[in-house]
């Protein structure tokens, strides 16, 4: 497998008519390259992972809302009879495609299309990533297909967010697949502004023993670090533009170039002196430079 896949032709696979299905080379080479024993697919759609699994000669679970097992909800593990080698997952696109009440049934609420904002697509991606990682075993393979999004003049790339969510060192991949035969692909996109989407994203990561509150304490530290390299990056500007100057021309070139956003922050003042204190030269009393 490379990290750069393009099938142009579907296979044979699957329902070819359920919208936003996949290649079944993906799964294909997915399993060529793991030889996972158990194959589990928590958004089997038109079934596309079940055909290449028998195919293959390999034992096969597959689980859709569009069945009763909603990933947001329902444990993943405890529809198994052990841990997967593999659980493969590929989600809609945030309103993209609408699922329920459009390829089957009824509307329904706990449909991961039928997101009202972007920020609950990513919280229920993280409880489907989550529950996924819960039901692979140690060593085993979790895997997502998902592509950017452009909507009413907004760019989506849920993969960066996805990438963000889980832990760094099981990430293995980041595989880039080429779209073909889309729906969207057939209009004309002589006029648009910015590049036409052509291409998504195959995410492979590799569990390890880290317990789900490891993993969240990880993730906490992680956020805490970015917070006080924001800061670091912003007095960085400060000072460079400044040069040399007293504190008080410091905050008040903080507050212009951080906004509003700092009034939530009570403690910023002393958030700049700390930073200072750590990065930066302080020539006389009250006055830094960079
Ligand atoms: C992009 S499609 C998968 C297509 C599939 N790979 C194929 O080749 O046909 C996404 C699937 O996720 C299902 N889905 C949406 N919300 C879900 C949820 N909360 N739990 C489980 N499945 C969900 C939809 O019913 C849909 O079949």
């Amino acid at each position: 497998m490379r990290s750069v896949i393009s099938f142009p032709d579907r296979g044979h696979w699957g329902n070819r008519n359920y919208r936003g299905n996949c290649s079944g080379h993906v799964q294909k080479s997915l399993i060529e390259q793991y030889q996972p024993r158990l194959f589990v697919d928590i958004c089997e759609g038109g079934g596309t992972s079940k055909d290449v699994c028998a195919e293959m000669g390999i034992e096969y679970v597959g689980l859709d809302l569009r069945h009763g097992q909603d990933y947001t909800r329902d444990d993943i593990l405890n529809q198994l009879t052990r841990p997967a080698d593999m659980v493969f997952s590929h989600p809609a696109y945030h309103t993209a495609i609408l699922y329920s009440g459009n390829m089957w049934g009824e509307a329904d609420p706990r449909d991961h299309s039928r997101c009202e904002t972007y920020e609950e697509f990513l919280e229920k991606s993280r409880v489907m990533l989550s529950n996924q990682r819960e039901a692979t075993k140690e060593g085993g393979i979790y895997t997502s297909l998902i592509g950017d999004i452009r909507k009413n003049g907004e760019f989506y790339s849920p993969q960066a967010d996805f990438i963000r969510m889980m832990p760094r060192n099981e990430l293995k991949s980041v595989t880039i697949k080429m779209q073909h035969n889309t729906w969207s692909g057939s209009k004309s996109y002589n006029k648009m502004k910015h590049p036409y989407i052509d291409h998504e994203y195959l995410l492979i990561f590799e569990r390890t023993a880290k317990t789900l509150i490891q993993v969240s304490w990880d993730k906490a530290l992680e956020l805490k670090r970015e917070i006080a390299q924001t800061w670091r990056t912003l007095i960085r500007l400060v000072m460079m533009k400044l040069g040399e100057a007293s504190l008080a021309k410091i905050y008040k070139e903080v507050e212009l170039l951080a906004g509003p956003k700092l009034a939530s922050n009570p403690s910023w003042k002393a958030k700049v002196r700390q930073t200072l204190q750590m990065h930066h030269n302080n020539v006389q009393r009250g006055v830094w430079a960079a």
